[in-house]
């Protein structure tokens, strides 16, 4: 038998590999889903197999990624509980998937990862599987294996012989893709504690930022950001470019309570430079060309539609039907936002769209202006009737 396992090549899944062997009598498969990270992918696959794993895939999420997570949470204007732009939580299905897909190619029966008993990604990953692949055994050996300690897995890594990285430990759990930075444990556990400057892996401080700011524009089309300053680029090369513009100048960096899914609130830091700059300016442009009632009733939307990413039914009829209904929302998305990054913060220099909704002939309190006046005031009686007829019954105190 084999199983797929999610391998990332830090300690716990390193050890991983020959615990399933041992405990299942399996082969292990072991895949890494690139989705844009940064940390170091190279030698992963002589380690994967050093480790004890039958065979090693590397699968390229990125454009994937890009295109049909990032854009459509960017485009539904999903912010989790307001802040968290979902990072961590976008990359799990699309995991989850490729893991799938090359199990199946593998002849794999079961499927495995290395998440944590209480946290959010175990059940993304087997919600996803569960719609995917429901016949699929599902392994989750940090739920059930006897380490309880980071130096027991050490023990047992030295035991039999599993080469581990050396490279020192960083105090903090972190999750790394393109649209973000998720940063966990240590002193970060204290919801007082002020996260020091060595949680943060990207983001300049905003003290030690440029004291000249960035300008930067970019430009939409239907929606899906398609050009920085004036230059056409793949969406990749724009959240790349945009992370570098935005870190530099220590925007980004968020800090948060956050409701898990199972009932724990736990505290994240997030780097999220590129992702907090493109939903700043698309909501924007949302602004200049939506109009009113759909604005209005889209915000909930995006609440829903954070949430369904956050707990992790990406793979379901609600989020298809709500794609459909922010895909119809955005064919006026279309424009240019100039932005300023400055010292921590993103502010608007200005917007423009071909099919903006402000008419400055009807928004002037200059000689221009071409809004009838007198429409106002029959308009006001009508709309004051209601409470002016309550009012006669329960005069207002
Ligand atoms: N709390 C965030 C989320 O649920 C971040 C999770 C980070 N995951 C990790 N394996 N370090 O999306
Ligand atoms: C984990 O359990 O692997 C990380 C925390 C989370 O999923 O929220």
């Amino acid at each position: 038998e084999r199983i797929a396992l999610a391998y990332s090549g830090g300690l716990d899944t390193s050890i991983m590999i020959k615990w399933l062997k041992d405990k299942y009598g399996a082969d292990v498969v072991a895949i890494t889903g690139n989705l844009g990270q940064q940390k170091e992918i190279e030698g992963l696959e002589e380690k994967a197999v050093s480790t004890g794993a039958s065979s090693f895939h590397f699968v390229d999420l990125k454009k994937q990624f890009v295109e049909d997570y990032i854009w459509r949470a960017l485009k539904a204007g999903a912010l989790y509980e307001d802040v968290y732009p979902l990072a961590t939580a976008l990359g799990r299905p699309l995991l989850a998937k490729a893991m799938v897909d090359v199990a199946l190619e593998e002849n794999c029966t079961m499927l495995a990862h290395g998440c944590t008993g209480k946290g959010n990604d175990q059940v993304r990953f087997e919600v996803t599987f569960a719609s995917l692949a429901p016949n699929m055994k599902v392994l989750a050996p940090l739920r059930e294996w006897e380490f309880t300690s980071r130096e027991s897995e050490m023990d047992y890594a030295i035991k039999h012989n599993i080469p581990v990285s050396v490279t020192k430990k960083s105090p903090y759990s972190i999750d790394e893709n393109i649209w973000g930075i998720s940063i966990e444990c240590g002193v970060l556990e204290d919801p007082m504690v002020a996260p020091p400057e060595d949680a943060y892996q990207i983001t300049t401080s905003p003290e030690n930022a440029p004291d000249t700011p960035t300008v930067v524009e970019i430009e939409f089309v239907q929606g899906v950001p398609v050009s920085v300053d004036g230059k056409k680029m793949a969406g990749l090369d724009i959240i790349n470019r945009l992370n570098e513009l935005a870190a530099k100048n220590g925007v980004g960096r968020l800090d948060m309570i956050e409701n898990r899914v199972v009932g724990i609130k736990s505290r994240e830091i997030y780097e999220a430079p590129a992702a907090t700059v493109l939903h700043f300016a698309h909501r924007e442009l949302e602004r200049l060309t939506l109009e009113k009632s759909v604005f209005q009733y889209k915000r909930h939307i995006a609440q829903d539609y954070a949430n369904i990413i956050y707990n992790g039914t990406w793979f379901s009829p609600m989020r298809t039907a709500l794609d459909a209904f922010v895909d119809d929302t955005q064919k006026p998305v279309t424009g240019m936002v100039r932005l300023k990054l400055y010292k921590g913060n993103v502010t608007l220099l200005g917007r423009q769209s071909p099919y903006s909704l402000y008419n400055e002939a009807l928004a002037t309190y200059t000689e221009a202006d071409s809004f009838d006046h007198k429409a106002a005031e029959g308009f006001i009686q009508l709309y004051g009737l209601g409470l002016k007829t309550y009012s006669e019954v329960h005069p207002a105190k």
